[in-house]
Parts: C-alpha cells; structure tokens; sequence
C-alpha cells in the first residue's frame, strides 16, 4: 500500500540530494574536523562553510550560529543556561510551548532556580499582549520570555517582532523556538529583536540529530554539553559533519523554492480546509488555523464531527489505510492526557470531539488530500 504522508510537523522527508551530499561527505570528509592534518581541515571547511551560508540566510554572524542535535538540545541549551550563566531568575513562557521548553522550565521551577509565569493564552493561540505586557512591566530584572514562532500543533504564528521590541522595551532576553518556521519561511534572525533562536534539520527535509542554535553574539550565554573546545566552546562534542553538511543542504533546496512553495502550500491547506467543510459539515479549526494571516500555510488542524466510539479508533483506521497524519501532534501518540495545547485552547465540550493535524510539505498533492476526505468522510458515515 502507498502511503500517503501528512504529518510533515512530525517530521520530513530527506530530500535525496541531501543523502546525495551526505553521502559523499561521510566519504570525502571524514577527517574529525578539531584535527590539524589536512583529513581534518578539510572537514572543519565543510562544517565552516555550512555555518557561513546559514548565517547569510539568516542575517547573522557566522559565530552566532552554534550546531545542535536538534530542536531539543537548543530549548533546553538556552534556557538552562540562561538561568546557570546570565542570572535568570525569572522565565515568562506560555502553556502551548512544546516539551523541549515546558519541561526544562518546570525541572528548573521544581529545582527553585527560576519562578515561571505563564502567560495568558487567547483561544487562537496566541499570547493575550497586555498580559504579557503586564508580567513585563511587575518583574523588575533577571527575565526572559520564551514564545515559539509557530505553535507545532495548531500553527499559529505569533508576531515575533512585537515580541522582541516588547521584551526590549523592559530589558527581558527573548528566546524562541522557530523549529518550525526556519526552512518555511524567509527568517532574519539578525534583523530581529530576538536574542536565542532555535532550528532541527529534520523539519526541512535535512537529517535527524542535526540542527542550530541561534545566540546573538552580545548575550553571553555558555555552554550545556561541557568538554571539548569544539564550537567555539559553546557546544563539546565532535561535529557531525555529514549532518551538518546534509543540513546546509535541505536548507539550500528550501530556499530556493520557497516562495513557489508557499504558494503551492497555501492553496493546498485552502484545498483541504475546503474539501473537509463541504464533505463533514461541523468541521471546526482549531486555533487560528483557518486563517492563513495569523497561522502557517504547513498546519491544519480539524476538529471532526465524529462520535466518541469512532474517535477513539480514528488515528488506527487511517494508519490502516495508508494515512500518515498526527492525533493533536506526534509527541501525543499513546498519552493519555491528550493534547496538552488543545487542553489549553478548547473547553472540554469542544476537546470531546477528536482533532487530527494535517501537515503539509510541498511534495504533497489534492489528490492526497481528496483521498484523506474521502476515506474521513467515509468513516464518519459509515
Ligand atoms: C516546536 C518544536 N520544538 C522543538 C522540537 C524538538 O525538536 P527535535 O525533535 O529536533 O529535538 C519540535 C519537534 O517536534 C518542535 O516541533
């Protein structure tokens, strides 16, 4: 059976020139990029050169961009030590962020390092401002705000921009996971008022295990993982280089289709907003998926009219039929509890009914989608 993949949140596809230039790295640069011979130097030039062209992307020195494992070492890099080196004694954040921020902030609570305010969160998913605005303005020093770019369950985009300036304007640190957005969208990271920032390869078509960190260069963060020099001393730990390479690389195809992609993407969750609405009268949206001003053109997130018996077989009968797509998100499957953001954002009448997430990736088609109503729409009457 061809599957039919619809949960690129979760994760995407590897390009194949991507394996194509790992590949050819893993057998040409194999040297450990830290060794002074020339096997060595000429990894140490693959992994330099990645860091260049990710900086020229994303308006930053190329020093301020330090290679990670992935989303989850950068979240917990920035908020740990935010905390260990700069004085951090209080984090606002919100109940939606994802794990890789929520439990790192509550481990350092529990630890009575920081106390953590949580800011109030509208139904569409975004942070209420005055709020914000209001812990800001209450907490006298030693803050931080941490507010992800692109909610990975609903997809709404928060307005980073207004963020920044707000955290300038009562001298906060503002860190935020934009795992989501880096590769799908034209970020600036330098040209914004944003101090730590946060990429994984694997969520633009590069490598698992692989992804970067964003620090901007007067903060003075240290380092999580301690041991070798690598990194500037940021990060120990021999640098992977085919990953690092494979990373360059996904991001290199992304931007060079990315406006045509958007574009694509966009009539492709309009196509599926659509197709849903007509075909299972009752659809909901959760967040502000069904407006493409505030949420990414990568995510949609429906609430099906479905009873309570046929829900809670639903995530089975579509893997049965060849769907990939996610129950509220991938990091949910097996919990008990739910979605801890949908939990957030839907009164618990609203959250009875089941809500799959629909992610997009531009190598998705409407006959992809036609075939997931379809077999939604045949499920929901039969
Ligand atoms: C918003 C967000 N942050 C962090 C992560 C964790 O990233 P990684 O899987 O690279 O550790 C994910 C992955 O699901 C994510 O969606």
């Amino acid at each position: 059976m061809e599957l039919i993949y619809l949960d690129n949140a979760a994760t995407t596809p590897i390009f194949p020139d991507v394996i194509d230039a790992m590949h050819q790295t893993m057998k040409e640069h194999f040297g450990n990029p830290s060794s002074v011979h020339a096997a060595g130097r000429s990894a140490k030039a693959k992994v330099e050169s990645a860091r260049k062209y990710i900086a020229g992307q994303l308006g930053t020195l190329p020093k301020e961009i330090i290679f990670t494992s992935g989303g989850t070492e950068g979240d917990n890099t920035v908020l740990q030590c935010a905390v260990h080196h700069l004085g951090i004694k209080h984090i606002i954040s919100s109940p939606i962020e994802h794990h890789a921020v929520l439990h790192p902030l509550e481990h350092l609570e529990a630890q009575g390092f920081i106390t953590l305010h949580m800011v109030k969160v509208l139904s569409n998913g975004l942070p209420d401002m005055s709020d914000l605005e209001r812990l800001l303005s209450d907490i006298p020093a030693n803050k931080l705000v941490s507010l992800m770019h692109i909610n990975n369950e609903v997809g709404t985009v928060l307005d980073i921009e207004e963020v920044g300036n707000l955290c300038r304007k009562y001298e906060a640190l503002f860190h935020s996971d934009t795992v989501q957005s880096i590769g799908h969208f034209p970020m600036r990271l330098g040209e914004l008022p944003i101090d730590f920032a946060v990429a994984a390869a694997h969520k633009f078509h590069g490598p698992k295990g692989v992804g970067f960190l964003y620090v901007r260069k007067q903060t003075g963060l240290g380092a999580l993982l301690l041991g070798g020099a690598q990194e500037r001393g940021m990060r120990a730990g021999t640098e992977p280089v085919h990953n690092i390479v494979g990373m360059e690389m996904a991001l290199r195809l992304c931007y060079e289709t990315m406006e045509a992609d958007t574009d694509k993407l966009k009539a492709l969750k309009t196509y599926c907003i659509e197709k849903l609405q007509n075909a299972l009268p009752g659809t909901a949206f959760n967040g502000a998926c069904s407006d493409l001003n505030s949420s990414t053109h990568t995510i949609v997130n429906a609430r099906l009219p479905m009873n309570e018996k046929k829900a809670q077989l639903l995530a089975f009968h579509l893997d049965l039929q060849g769907i990939c797509c996610s129950k509220g998100s991938a990091c949910q499957s097996g919990s008990e509890s739910g979605s801890h953001v949908l939990n957030v954002l839907l009164t618990p009448e609203e959250n009875i009914r089941p809500s799959l997430r629909i992610s997009f990736s531009p190598e998705n088609t409407k006959a992809e989608i036609e075939k997931l109503v379809d077999i939604l729409e045949a499920y929901v009457n039969s």
